[in-house]
């Protein structure tokens, strides 16, 4: 069988497949589920300084290919997700920490709390589309720099950078120059394309209530652009990418090793699917790595041919 073993930012992964920040890990009970299941690592639902209910529902939407939520950070508040690694410990998995500060005093509070605790690693979210009034970070590179500058120094665990998704080449570099200069331990791309609307025309309305029905889209609409997002970070920084956006199979997860991505998270496929989908697509991997003669991720990763 492949290995499909990954070391990144010094954090041993068992496989290169783990949960998203996201779906279906707000809860402990949620998150035991995950350390359960056959994902890599336990990520944990963005959290904020104080704990939140998150917008009003009907507030997630699964699609023919995909979803599109505004969730609007429910969670329990930091100080829960501080205790949770010591209750997650017998899974024997890495715990990671999402946090989404809501300014850069909380994201420097929980960051430093975080650094202290049990966790493996941070994932500091600058991406989350779904908060009413707040811009996301990601977008504003004064502002990105400036979060990266103050937070990154803070953490004493390895903390990454949670990315939107960039379109034009001119975005893509300058993200890039920051993150040189900031040096994040990894980057996660891509959140979901925020602000999108689905619309179901027989009822002629949307699909979800928040934000006049926009939210972030999510699963394999954004395969692609995701795929763009890994190829273009690794051809301009020398950073463990994570890649995350429209993973549902062991082929996907193959398609953004190949483009340069350390390991993958899955989103939208273990929401729907549930928590086998970890031991499919790691089997499925495996499966489609040894058909093509490959034994580690070494042997392909990045190696993408442009025809
Ligand atoms: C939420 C959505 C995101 O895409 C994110 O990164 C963080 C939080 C949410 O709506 O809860």
């Amino acid at each position: 069988m492949a290995d499909i073993s990954v070391k990144i930012a010094g954090i041993e992964l068992g496989s290169c497949i783990f949960n998203a920040a996201g779906p279906k890990d707000v809860t402990l009970k949620e998150l035991e589920a995950i350390g359960a299941s056959r994902s890599a690592a336990i990520a944990m639902k963005s959290c904020t300084k104080e704990p939140r209910e998150g917008n009003e529902e009907p507030r997630y939407c699964a699609l023919e290919s995909g979803s599109i939520n505004s969730m609007g950070l429910p969670n329990l508040g930091y100080k829960e997700y501080m205790k949770f690694p010591a209750l997650l410990k017998s899974f024997g998995k890495p715990v990671i920490a999402s946090v989404s500060g809501l300014c850069l005093e909380d994201n420097i509070q929980m960051l430093k709390a975080f650094s202290d605790s049990e966790v493996s690693a941070i994932e500091l979210n600058l991406s989350c589309p779904n908060i009413k009034g707040k811009p996301q970070i990601g977008y504003d590179f004064v502002q990105m720099d400036e979060v990266l500058k103050e937070a990154l120094k803070i953490s004493k665990k390895p903390a990454g950078v949670k990315l939107p998704p960039y379109f034009d080449f001119v975005h893509f570099e300058e993200a890039a120059g920051i993150l040189k200069r900031r040096k994040p331990a990894f980057i996660s791309c891509i959140n979901s394309i925020g602000n999108a609307l689905v619309i179901d025309a027989e009822k002629e309305a949307t699909v979800i209530r928040p934000k006049g029905g926009f939210g972030g889209l999510g699963g394999k609409y954004i395969k692609y652009t995701a795929l763009a997002n890994v190829r273009k970070f690794y051809e301009l920084i020398d950073i463990p990418i994570i890649g995350v956006g429209g993973v549902s199979s062991g082929r996907d997860a193959f398609e953004f090793i190949l483009a340069g991505a350390s390991a993958v998270q899955i989103g939208t496929a273990f929401m729907e699917e549930g928590p086998s989908v970890f031991a499919r697509v790691q089997d499925e991997l495996a499966s489609f790595m040894a058909r093509k003669g490959y034994s580690r991720l070494d042997d392909f990763r990045g190696k993408l041919k442009v025809i």
